[in-house]
């Protein structure tokens, strides 16, 4: 039963491989059969809007209290996370989902663990509200006071400093957050020298097991929704989050959506523990054991257990693609 449904889903990484053929510029390599692909070498993306935008990304006059830009959550260096459980806010409570990385994002089919953000200029307009406590007009009159800004929104943009435009920059250099050339993609690619043995072992057993019924496609998730704890409960859940506040049934209202998350991407993932949407799992090796417990009703051996964690060391990519 599980073979059947990982064919079902190679085509749909069969038809996700097509298309980002076809995003970056017709870019050929001969692995579509496989239930992964690899992440493009590089984005095609305009390079004057994508430097403003990451300047915008650093800049802590998008937010309230002028103490924190995107970066402070979502650190470039740190692999687009911040290392913690959950974070805390410029103004408000502390977040109660962990923070998933910003690379690699723009493969989601939505963004946010419940994947209300539709695409990501949508989310960067709520990302500023609700992460960085900010009113648009606010930062719109912030920035509108540097000069600098001002020359290259004028050059660059219908309209110069406005709410949209600044949405566009900051979306266009979230476009350009790409993780190329993990040990495994050159596997994929036709290095068959790129992963041990011991790792292609791991990636056998992923697809053997049906890890990759859910976590496939470019990112290794990021293209379904799923239920979380499908054959068990995890270890922790805060009943409050499930109740419908942060799974997909805030998005739908459809009882089913209950307990319903955006499957995360597993780029990286070696980077960017603690894992799962309450970030209180701190190691891999454990994330590995109770997703091979509650998503498919397995316990699973040490052997399994570590060939599983060293097929996920190999996804480790370059930060940034860099277009040759
Ligand atoms: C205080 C910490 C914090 C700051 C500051 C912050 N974020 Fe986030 N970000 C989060 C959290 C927490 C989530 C997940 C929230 C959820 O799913 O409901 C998130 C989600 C995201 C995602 C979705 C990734 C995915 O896989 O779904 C992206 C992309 C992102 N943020 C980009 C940004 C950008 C751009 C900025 C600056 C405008 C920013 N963030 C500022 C904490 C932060
Ligand atoms: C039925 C779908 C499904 C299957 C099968 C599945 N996962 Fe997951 N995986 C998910 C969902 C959904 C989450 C998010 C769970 C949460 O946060 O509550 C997740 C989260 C994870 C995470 C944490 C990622 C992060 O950034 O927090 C890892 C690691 C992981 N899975 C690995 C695996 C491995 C290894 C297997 C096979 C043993 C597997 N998964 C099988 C759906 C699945």
């Amino acid at each position: 039963m599980r073979w059947s449904s990982v064919r079902v889903r190679s085509r749909i990484g069969a038809a996700v491989a097509l298309w980002i053929g076809w995003v970056s510029g017709g870019e050929a390599w001969a692995t579509v059969s496989e239930p992964v692909v690899p992440v493009p070498l590089c984005t095609t993306m305009d390079g004057e809007k994508n430097r403003l935008g990451k300047r915008l990304y650093h800049d802590v006059r998008l937010s309230s209290g002028n103490s924190l830009s995107c970066a402070s959550c979502h650190s470039l260096e740190g692999w687009g996370v911040d290392g913690l459980p959950t974070s805390v806010r410029d103004h408000g409570p502390r977040n109660r989902l962990n923070t998933p990385t910003v690379f690699n994002a723009l493969f989601n089919i939505a963004q946010y663990w419940n994947g209300r953000g539709a695409n990501l200029e949508e989310l960067v307009e709520e990302e500023v509200r609700v992460q960085l406590g900010s009113d648009w007009n606010d930062v719109v009159r912030k920035i509108s006071q540097d000069e600098g800004y001002r020359q290259d929104f004028a050059r660059l943009y219908r309209g110069g400093i406005r709410g949209e435009n600044l949405r566009d920059a900051l979306a266009e250099f979230l476009r350009s957050l790409i993780t190329p050339n993990s040990r495994f993609d050159r596997y994929l690619r036709g290095e068959s020298g790129a992963i041990t043995a011991e790792e292609q072992a791991g990636y056998a057993l992923f697809k053997g097991l049906g890890c990759v019924s859910c976590h496939q496609g470019v990112n290794l998730g990021g293209n379904m929704f799923h239920q979380s704890g499908f054959f068990a409960a995890l270890d922790r859940d805060d009943p409050s989050i499930e109740s419908g506040e942060a799974d997909r049934f805030a998005v739908t209202g459809i009882a089913e959506d209950r307990r319903v998350f955006k499957v995360p991407g597993l780029r990286n993932v070696a980077r960017t523990a603690p894992y799962f949407h309450e970030g209180y799992v701190a190691t891999l090796e454990e994330a590995v054991t109770v997703m091979a417990r509650t998503q498919l009703g397995r316990e699973l051996s040490e052997r399994e257990r570590s060939l599983l964690v060293a097929f996920l060391r190999t996804l480790d990519g370059t930060l940034y693609g860099e277009c040759p």
